[in-house]
């Protein structure tokens, strides 16, 4: 007879995608479904989606892993998107459309901040500095730019909290997406009233803080009868898109980095306490294990800039389902360096290391004889050259990084994990259990019900680790000049931009 596994599922709120996976207590995947989000740019560097396309996916894919187990899942564990503002108005009702993580319309509001607000007390308030994709500056471009919106607004939630009031009514976030929002104590993991006062924000726009392993909030009956999950099933307090990656590749405590190649590109290195980049390049924000932060370099555009080339320079292939393998194949034939081309993937600005909302993509050095196979392969080196850019930041701080965890769409070809290990120097080592955020936030919940003692636990019995890529030295090398060139032809171009002369 079959022995009754205990079943968790985790839900993603992603960028380009919702994804659902029920996970057992040994880590195997039960079930999976994922739904495609579009994104819309209504101007150069703007990004929205409308939150009720996040639950119509969520109910979708809620669905089609809960068929024909009815009850049978325990727990819901939520993961999303970091920053993304769901405007509410007293009746709950969304005001406008969501402002993305990767929307860069709000520099004027970021000055704002940053003339009230000093640098010292932002690192003592709330250990990072005003950046467009964070939720504050949209709060302010709400009060700034549609007066008459903000006067309606009563809360704010983050992206998988907006899930969550619809999934049990509840109202609460958790300390790892609560960091992003530049509203949020990273180092004392509380709302910091000290930031919000400055910014004459009226008290009670956030909701309440609990626990990422906490149950905080029930499926209501009405959710029930829409996806087959039981009536009451808890749904624990979850974590930030990047935490719940992190924790599905066991990143869970110092000396374990992960670079994720999803829509955005992140490396991420778990601390025993708040760190700060000096220069700010990259964010300090609260991990979704207890007493755990991690320091975070963020490109806005990796996956993104790759899914931009395939549907902008590669139309006949999109139809195709295997269109990134056939590319990374093309690319495969190019030599590193791609003969000279250099791509930069700045499509919607910068945050890592730059900090320029304003920067915008290019390719540098094309020549009659570079083809559409060179083109994809300064892309996805370009990609690697934005990840290393991160990881030297974190090597400055003087945090060790042994080998890098790899997880995200990117880490799944054996071509990109060779040239993530050539560039960064270091062995890539992917999981097998390759769900991304979804398993993260699943064992988030399944700790939260008593099936694990905590994350560690969690990620100890559930995740094999998959077949490291060791770099090669050679190749290592010869991508010193290439990496050079990705980093000057960056300075270059903020000259152009500037209206300076060479
Ligand atoms: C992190 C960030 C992105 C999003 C992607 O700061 O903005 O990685 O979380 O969903």
């Amino acid at each position: 007879m079959p022995v009754a596994r205990r079943q968790f599922l985790g839900l993603d709120i992603g960028t380009s995608s919702v994804k659902a996976c029920v996970v057992d207590e040994r880590g195997r995947t039960t079930a999976r479904a994922s739904e495609p989000l579009r994104l819309r740019a209504p101007h150069p560097g703007w990004a929205e989606q409308d939150p009720a396309d996040w639950w119509k996916a969520a109910v979708r894919v809620v669905k089609r892993v809960t068929l024909g187990r009815r009850s049978g899942i325990e727990v819901v564990g939520l993961s999303g998107q970091m920053h993304s503002s769901v405007f509410l108005d007293r009746a709950g009702k969304v005001i406008r459309p969501a402002l993305l993580w990767c929307d860069g319309r709000t520099t004027a509001q970021c000055r704002a901040i940053a003339k009230r607000v000093s640098p010292e007390q932002l690192r003592a308030w709330v250990s990072n500095p005003p950046l467009e994709g964070f939720t504050l500056p949209k709060i302010l471009w709400l009060r700034d730019a549609e007066p008459a919106a903000f006067a309606r607004l009563a809360k704010v939630l983050l992206p998988k909290d907006y899930i969550r009031l619809l999934l049990t009514g509840a109202m609460a976030a958790e300390p790892s997406d609560a960091s992003g929002t530049l509203l949020f104590d990273v180092a004392r993991s509380r709302w910091s009233s000290e930031m919000a006062e400055a910014m004459d924000l009226p008290a009670g726009l956030m909701p309440d803080i609990g626990g990422s392993s906490e149950v905080l909030g029930r499926v209501t009956a009405k959710v029930a009868a829409l996806t087959g999950l039981a009536e009451g099933t808890p749904v624990v307090g979850g974590g930030a898109d990047n935490a719940c990656g992190a924790i599905g590749v066991g990143a869970v405590a110092p000396g374990a980095v992960v670079a994720s190649w999803g829509t955005s590109g992140t490396v991420l290195s778990p601390t025993d306490k708040p760190v700060v980049d000096p220069g700010m390049r990259a964010h300090t924000f609260c991990h979704a294990v207890p007493g755990t932060w991690y320091v975070m370099g963020v490109m806005l555009s990796a996956g993104a800039a790759f899914a931009w080339h395939q549907r902008e320079l590669a139309r006949e292939l999109a139809k195709k389902k295997d269109a990134a393998t056939l590319l990374n194949r093309e690319a495969a034939k190019i030599s590193i360096g791609a003969e000279g081309l250099t791509f930069l993937p700045y499509l919607q600005g910068e945050r890592t290391p730059h900090r320029d909302a304003d920067a915008r993509g290019a390719f540098v050095g094309l020549s009659l004889a570079h083809t559409r196979a060179h083109m994809t392969r300064a892309v996805l080196e370009a990609i690697c050259f934005g990840l290393r850019d991160c990881q030297e930041i974190i090597a400055a701080l003087g945090l060790p990084i042994p080998e890098i965890l790899f997880t995200g769409g990117g880490a799944q070809a054996a071509f990109i994990r060779q040239m993530e290990a050539d560039i960064s120097g270091k062995a890539v080592v992917p999981v097998e259990q390759a769900e991304g955020p979804a398993f993260g936030a699943a064992l988030l919940g399944a700790v939260g019900v008593g099936a694990f003692k905590d994350v560690g636990a969690a990620t100890a019995a559930t995740l094999r680790r998959g077949t490291a890529t060791k770099p090669n030295t050679a190749a290592h090398a010869a991508y010193v000049e290439p990496y050079r060139k990705y980093q000057r032809a960056y300075a270059a171009l903020r000259g152009m931009r500037e209206g300076a002369t060479a």
